[in-house]
């Protein structure tokens, strides 16, 4: 144990913050400290966004429905971003680029380079004692965000992320024990581990401090999948020339 694995273990997503708004300081160094994130090819291949606008903070929390978008200290958009590979080059070799970068594998590739260096910058936060919390409710209207920040051609929005000093401590959310999602040289599924943290999640959540309801994972995870959800994400993704192949 360390205190960089002591703040992975004590992570919880925060959506109560206080009134106070994070440092100039504080945001450089969780950004330098997102940037240090590995990134696939040196691509780089993401944006974040600050929201330091009110009115523009006020209207992506009409998006997500969330009031924690709008109350915190500081809030990151975090996007996808191929835009700028293809600056400067000359035409022929833009469109044949194009043919590449539209492609599945460079949507993962942006996806992902954004989602690690967000998690850094989650860490980063909770090291210095602040609270985080994502927001993948700013795809309840993805089309709407993209024209908010005004997002070029090869960018998209992924999520948010409220940053901010705690104003609660919501108790720490089980995790799948390590059965169910580590095996050795091939994949297995042991549905004993399902069947044992479904009881164990179903005791926590009859005994958590606040919101407490009778619920398992697996029925969460039935009830979730039983309906469509953002169906016009891939509209937006492919309009703006992600993973068109
Ligand atoms: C990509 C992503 C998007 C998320 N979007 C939301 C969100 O829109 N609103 C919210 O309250 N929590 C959101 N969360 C937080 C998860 O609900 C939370 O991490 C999960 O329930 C586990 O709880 P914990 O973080 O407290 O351990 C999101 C998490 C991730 C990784």
């Amino acid at each position: 144990m360390n205190e960089v694995i002591e703040t992975l273990l004590n992570h919880r997503s925060i959506r109560k913050f206080k009134n106070t708004k994070l440092t100039s300081t504080q945001i450089d160094c969780i950004v330098e400290a997102a940037q240090q994130a590995s990134t696939s090819s040196y691509m780089m291949a993401y944006t974040i966004i600050g929201v330091t606008d009110d009115s523009l903070k006020a209207s992506l929390a009409e998006v997500s429905g969330q009031p924690y978008v709008k109350e915190n200290g500081h809030l990151l958009v975090f996007c996808a971003d191929l835009n700028r590979q293809t600056h400067s080059a000359p035409p022929e070799v833009s469109l044949k680029m194009k043919e590449n970068l539209e492609n599945s594998e460079h949507f993962l590739v942006s996806a992902i380079d954004a989602a690690l260096a967000a998690q850094n910058a989650a860490i980063a936060a909770e090291s210095m004692g602040l609270g985080i919390c994502y927001l993948g409710s700013l795809r309840n209207d993805i089309a709407r965000v993209d024209e908010l920040l005004a997002l070029p051609p090869h960018v998209i929005p992924l999520f948010g992320m409220a940053i901010g000093e705690p104003d609660h401590l919501p108790d720490r959310k089980p995790r799948l024990p390590k059965q169910a999602v580590y095996f050795e040289n091939q994949y297995q599924f042991h549905d004993e581990a399902v069947q044992e943290f479904d009881k164990r999640i179903a005791s926590y959540y009859q005994q958590r401090s606040s919101n407490n309801r009778s619920d398992t994972w697996t029925q969460q995870m039935h009830r979730r999948f039983s309906k469509t959800i953002r169906m016009d994400v891939t509209d937006l993704v492919q309009k703006k020339g992600f993973n068109k192949r």
